[in-house]
């Protein structure tokens, strides 16, 4: 008696390792095409084919689950004793967005009018570079902007990474846009980021000879 249950309990558990093995098999294959994603867009293109853009698609739109998952990937990014001192305020209502085409400029204005998002990053200074109020070196709050310039170097990396494209602004009325937003005075109003759909090929920037910028001992 103790014999077959034994049995039949080798029988249960034999049938139920194959049935794991068919489950795995079964997500196995149907798992690659995940994989075949990532590897079609790898880190080197992500690199290589970003690019600031200056000519949007603007019958593309972009949800604000889409720009959600690039802020998310923006705090992956290091800052100075995990300071994370970087903020974002997006705008992604048309009355909004016209009103930040306003700030940055003529000439920026007309390159991101089919830019459906556009984001104001800023930092809170006294953080980064700072420990219990105190500038702990000379750079102060430059390891804010450091920071800031990493976490938006996430950004626009993970955005070309899913599809969009961007451009880095740096002409911009940073008090207006301050006051349209309601930044606090304790924030620095650092770049604003177009999101969106190129529409055409960007220009491709020339880049200085690496012997240039690197000196190796
Ligand atoms: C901090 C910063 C500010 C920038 N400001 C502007 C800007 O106001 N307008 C603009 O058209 N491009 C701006 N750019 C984009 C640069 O001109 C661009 O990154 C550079 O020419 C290299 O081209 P690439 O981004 O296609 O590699 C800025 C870039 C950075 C990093």
């Amino acid at each position: 008696m103790k014999r077959t249950t034994f049995n039949l309990a080798l029988a249960a558990t034999f049938a139920f390792l194959m049935f794991i093995g068919c489950t795995n098999n079964k997500t196995q294959t149907q798992e690659p095409a995940q994989e075949e994603t990532a590897a079609a867009v790898s880190f080197e293109e992500v690199l290589k084919t970003r690019r600031s853009v200056r000519h949007y698609d603007s019958t593309k739109t972009i949800s604000e689950a889409e720009v959600r998952e690039l802020l998310i990937a923006t705090q992956e990014a290091p800052s100075w004793a995990n300071q994370q001192p970087s903020k974002y305020y997006v705008a992604m209502s048309p009355e909004k967005v016209s009103a930040v085409q306003e700030l940055v400029g003529e000439r920026n204005k007309q390159n991101v009018a089919g830019a459906p998002v556009l984001i104001v990053s800023t930092y809170e200074k006294g953080k980064s570079g700072f420990f219990n109020g105190n500038q702990t070196n000379e750079v102060g709050d430059g390891w804010g902007a450091y920071d800031n310039g990493l976490s938006n170097a996430y950004f626009i990396l993970m955005a070309r990474a899913k599809g969009f494209d961007t451009l880095i602004m740096g002409m911009r009325d940073s008090e207006k846009l301050r006051e349209l937003f309601n930044i606090p005075e304790n924030e620095a109003v650092m770049a604003v980021i177009s999101l969106g759909y190129r529409a055409g090929e960007p220009r491709q920037p020339t880049h200085r000879p690496l012997e240039e910028v690197a000196q190796f001992f």
